[in-house]
């Protein structure tokens, strides 16, 4: 590989602390792999999603992220997703979990490609909408992560350009969702405080000045102002903030409802 250190060897360190498998996300991307053997797991990380009962290879460019891999996990391939070491149609699906706004942006269109030619009956894609809304951390306390992310994540556009139409199914996330991604704290303010669940959400690491709006939460929450503002979320059970399955091919044309 002739890449320069993949970022996850510098920040993915910990990363399992945080981040694991939400079982009601992973149930949704079982749903969503259908009747597929044999799934190609692209950007595996650490494990989380990785489906079970199935024939899985995993690929992951970051050592890093291979060391944190619990024994017993899928085999492992160190590659990146614009070059998969496949033949064509070698998988009955491809799958890739809140990945694809980390590679390099000319490998944005070619991996998601490569998916495509290496999968029989479609690709499986958990990303976020950059054209939705986001939710209150980012709208009131830290908009420079909603920029860097309406940046970074690709429009769903993008993926029908790479595989063809698509179906794209809301993914609302549990109020008490175990898995330590950036919204999965929506209704738990407090936990955006901790500096372990923060090492863990890759666009803090790129806002120059984190503090600040973590301290005016640190204010709300402690004058009550937040649980005043937000009293109706905070009966929530789930929320749909822009998190979405993005399903091609043989995959999608069974799904009904929304389509890119
Ligand atoms: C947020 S982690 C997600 C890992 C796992 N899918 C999960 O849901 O826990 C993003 C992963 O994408 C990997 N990655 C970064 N650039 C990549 C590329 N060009 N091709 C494939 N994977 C890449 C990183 O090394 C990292 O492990």
């Amino acid at each position: 590989m002739s890449t320069p250190e993949p970022i996850y060897d510098r920040i993915g360190e910990g990363y399992v602390h945080s981040r694991r498998s939400e079982p009601r996300i992973a149930a949704a991307i079982d749903v969503a792999l259908r009747t597929a053997r044999s799934v190609v797991n692209v950007g595996a990380g650490a494990g989380s999603y990785e489906p079970r009962g199935r024939d899985v290879v995993a690929i992951e460019p970051s050592s890093t992220m291979i060391a944190q891999r619990p024994s017993g996990s899928a085999t492992a391939i160190r590659a990146t997703a614009a070059h998969l070491p496949f033949r064509d149609r070698a998988f009955d699906a491809a799958l890739a979990v809140l990945t694809v706004h980390h590679w390099p942006g000319p490998d944005r269109i070619a991996g998601l490609r490569e998916m495509g030619r290496v999968a029989r009956d479609g690709v499986v894609v958990l990303t976020w909408d950059p054209s939705s809304a986001g939710f209150w951390l980012v709208e009131d306390y830290l908009p420079e992560v909603l920029a860097i992310d309406r940046r970074i994540f690709p429009p769903l556009a993008e993926f029908e350009a790479a595989l063809g139409p698509v179906a794209v199914l809301p993914l609302p996330i549990p109020h008490d969702c175990a898995d330590g991604f950036l919204g999965a704290f929506w209704r738990r303010p407090h936990a955006y405080l901790d500096r372990g669940i923060q090492r863990a959400i890759s666009t803090f690491t790129k806002v120059r000045d984190l503090d600040a709006g973590l301290e005016r939460l640190r204010a709300d929450l402690e004058s009550g102002r937040f649980a005043a503002r937000h009293a109706e979320l905070l009966a929530r059970e789930e929320l749909d903030i822009g998190y979405r399955l993005v399903v091609s091919g043989k995959l999608a044309a069974a799904r009904t409802g929304a389509s890119s």
